[in-house]
């Protein structure tokens, strides 16, 4: 029996706001998406009112999920901005009352914020030490490949290592780790992070099918994030990497605001326009008073698969380059080389299935330089 968006009302609506007003009433709710039995929806609150909402974000959970038909929901507490958000679906948003929420991320001021950072008002996630995330300033440069081996690299340094992939619109980890099936929950509903490679794998693409067209608004992209950060069993993790969507928009500041970051390291290719790109992520990252934690330069030279022989076709080196003009750590170039792409577009990370290749000793040479700078007394601020 399929679902229905109605259904998904009637349940809400037996749901009431703090003050008492049914939940559908109470012009909190984002557009309710109903797909394939799953239920995505966010609840949009004042920033000042989010302990009291919390509980009733619980219950519409279960109400939800009571519905008959229902396999997963995805609902979540969001301030919602007030402009900005990514093009898609935006009418329910102007049916909405204007709420106060968080101001607009272009007009936020970290220093206004306890201890400088927009971050220090984001809950750690418990037995979470670290999170990173791996960004780039445009799409197609790497970086969930990066992201992927990095994660195993410091996976053979021995640490627990967590892969989230963020990327809402355009989940990359089913297709790179091979991952088809879907996350079981524990018996109080969190869901279990995929277990291979010896790591935790989550990423939405292990929720809806791939080819299911994704239109998610900005507030339901925070939703879907935050409950994949917070409402999945983690376990004890040194180290949670992130694989950020592409870009620079207000999208990823927001999400990078939403994420308690330790850090951050920026993908580039070594071309002039990705490294102008990179320069932006380095700009956004610093905005929101989230350390650096370096640059890796992929597709950094050509390495002919036969033969061995390198060429810099790009112009190799520009990463290094400016990471020193600008004073940030550069943590290592990654060839452009066949049996990168070849594994990492089959499911069959580098790292892990040609451990003791030169490239899987590239990536592994990288995590240390990562895992040096995550240790406390290398702690950046
Ligand atoms: N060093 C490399 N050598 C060869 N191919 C690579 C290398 N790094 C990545 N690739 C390939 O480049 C393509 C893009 O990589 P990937 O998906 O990791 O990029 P991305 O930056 O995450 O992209 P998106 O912006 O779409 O998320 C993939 O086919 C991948 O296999
Ligand atoms: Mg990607």
């Amino acid at each position: 029996m399929s679902v229905t968006k109605q259904q998904v009302l009637q349940a809400l609506a037996r749901v009431t706001s703090p003050s008492n007003v049914p939940l559908t009433d109470a012009g909190v709710l984002s557009d309710v998406v109903v797909s394939d039995g799953k239920v995505m929806l966010s609840i949009n609150v004042d920033a000042a009112e989010v302990r009291e909402w919390e509980k009733v974000r619980a219950q519409a959970d279960s109400a939800v999920r009571a519905v008959p038909g229902v396999a997963s929901a995805l609902i979540a507490l969001t301030a919602e901005r007030k402009s900005g958000a990514p093009a898609a679906s935006t009418a329910p948003a102007a049916r909405r009352p204007a709420q106060p929420g968080v101001p607009n991320v272009a007009a936020h001021k970290p220093a206004a914020t306890p201890h400088g950072s927009p971050m220090s008002r984001q809950a750690p996630i418990p037995g979470i030490a670290a999170i990173i995330a791996v960004a780039s300033g445009k799409g197609g440069v790497g970086k969930s490949t990066t992201a992927l081996n990095l994660a195993l690299g410091l996976r053979d340094l021995g640490l627990k290592v967590g892969v989230l992939d963020a990327d809402i619109y355009g989940p990359s980890m089913p297709k790179l780790t091979g991952i088809h099936e879907r996350p079981q929950l524990t018996d109080n509903k969190r869901m279990i992070p995929i277990a291979r490679f010896g790591l935790a794998i989550m990423s939405i693409g292990f929720l809806v099918e791939e080819d299911t067209p994704m239109i998610w608004r900005g507030p339901m992209v925070m939703s879907a994030l935050t409950q994949m950060l917070r409402e999945v069993e983690w376990g004890t993790l040194d180290v949670l990497v992130v694989d950020m969507p592409p870009g620079t928009g207000d999208a990823q500041l927001t999400l990078a605001q939403q994420v308690p970051l330790k850090g951050a390291i920026i993908v580039s290719t070594p071309q002039d326009l990705a490294l102008i790109d990179a320069r932006r992520g380095l700009a956004m990252f610093n905005r929101v008073n989230v350390p650096v934690l370096g640059i890796i330069e992929n597709m950094s030279y050509f390495q002919c698969p036969h033969c061995g022989t390198r060429s810099d076709i790009f112009g190799h080196g520009g990463a290094r380059h400016e990471a020193e003009k600008l004073g940030v750590p550069f943590l290592g170039e990654v060839p452009l080389h066949m049996s990168i792409r070849a594994t990492s577009d089959s499911g069959a990370p580098l790292v892990a299935t040609e451990p003791q290749s030169e490239h899987a000793e590239i990536y592994r040479a990288i995590a240390a330089r990562v895992a040096e700078k995550l240790k406390p007394r290398a702690a950046v601020n």
